[in-house]
């Protein structure tokens, strides 16, 4: 079960009107076509691991747990904050976890449910205790402030679960997942340089090579499609309709893809969660995100039948459908 759930993002914000000033965008084109009013940004020298931290140390506390009950980490992130060693390992040495191993994920926008995911089952297998789940990233530091087709878009930010064995007392589960990847979908949205097959270079700087670069309209049908595909199996698989469940927490990618997607799924709007306008798409910390409004704005409560969707990069999808436990 998800035991604790906490998040941080960096104070400085970075409004549609700042946009508007540096690229050839408006608040309204902004707003109409994502959802997005502003995002969080790091300030220079703040990375992944420092927002993951954050979260994470809150995380812990709050499962009633110290660091050295952890025995997994699992960091869900594009923006490492270096190729390695792993963010997981940077993670594990801020907040003292001395007796957890790890890994990074890399799922992109789907790196959170894929992480709840591996951690479920590690921790179901028996051989773990208390997992950490870290979803963070630091997306100002692969953006493109020059492509207004990108740039308006990201924010950054962290998400942390703690995930145990549930007790008998608990009421908390996780009860399945559906996950799928699509490597066809690669080319509409990628770093192009900075790996090993366009290894740094001044060519790869000068062609900006080292930014994310996407196809919008691509990722945006494949992810109101498979929002819903991915959405119904699972649902179907557990003899579950989609009006059953009490919450429905997509990535938060465009406002549209989200409004789309629960519409044809025919989700009331009352049970979908959107919180994009004011954190713009945090990749792998949304969906920790928008639980975390969902609890403080007494949307999520305790035993409440939810569902977890992500489409991102890759192509990636996931669902982990789940029982609120706290
Ligand atoms: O989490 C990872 C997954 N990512 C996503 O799910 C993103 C999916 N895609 C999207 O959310 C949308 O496709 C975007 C928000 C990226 C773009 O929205 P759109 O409605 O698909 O716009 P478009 O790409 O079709 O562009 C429409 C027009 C174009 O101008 P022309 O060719 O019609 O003259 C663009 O150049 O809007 C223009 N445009 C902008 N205009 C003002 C693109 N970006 C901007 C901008 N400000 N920031």
């Amino acid at each position: 079960m998800i035991r604790s759930l906490a998040t941080y993002v960096p104070p400085r914000v970075l409004t549609n009107d700042d946009f508007a000033r540096m690229v050839d965008t408006t608040n309204e084109w902004i707003l109409q076509r994502t959802g997005i009013r502003e995002r969080h940004i790091v300030d220079a020298g703040v990375a992944t691991s420092d927002l993951g931290k954050e979260a994470a140390v809150r995380a812990i506390e709050r499962a009633g747990l110290t660091p050295d009950d952890i025995d997994l980490i699992i960091v869900g992130t594009v923006t490492p904050d270096m190729m390695f060693p792993c963010t997981a390992c940077l993670v594990q040495n801020k907040i003292g976890a001395h007796h957890a191993w790890g890994f990074d994920l890399n799922a992109a926008c789907s790196a959170f449910t894929y992480a709840v995911t591996t951690a479920s089952q590690m921790i179901g297998s028996g051989a773990h205790d208390h997992a950490l789940v870290v979803g963070a990233d630091v997306m100002s530091s692969i953006i493109d402030y020059k492509d207004r087709s990108t740039c308006v878009l990201f924010g950054d930010g962290a998400g942390a679960v703690v995930v145990s064995a549930a007790g008998e007392d608990d009421v908390g589960r996780i009860l399945d997942f559906e996950h799928e990847i699509d490597g066809a979908g690669g080319p509409a949205l990628y770093m192009p340089a900075g790996g090993s097959l366009r290894p740094p270079s001044h060519q790869t700087i000068d062609l900006r090579l080292h930014y994310v670069k996407q196809d919008g309209q691509t990722v945006f049908k494949f992810a109101v499609r498979k929002t819903e595909e991915i959405s119904r199996r699972v649902l179907e698989r557990n003899g579950l309709k989609p009006s059953d469940l009490d919450l429905f927490v997509s990535h938060q990618a465009n406002r549209r893809i989200i409004q789309s997607a629960t519409g044809k799924l025919g989700i009331d709007e009352s049970k979908v969660i959107i919180n994009i306008e004011r954190f713009g798409n945090t990749t792998a910390a949304t969906i920790p995100l928008a639980l975390n409004d969902a609890v403080c704005g007494g949307r999520l409560k305790k035993g409440d039948l939810v569902l977890l969707a992500s489409v991102g990069a890759g192509f990636t999808v996931g669902a982990v459908l789940l029982r609120w436990g706290f």
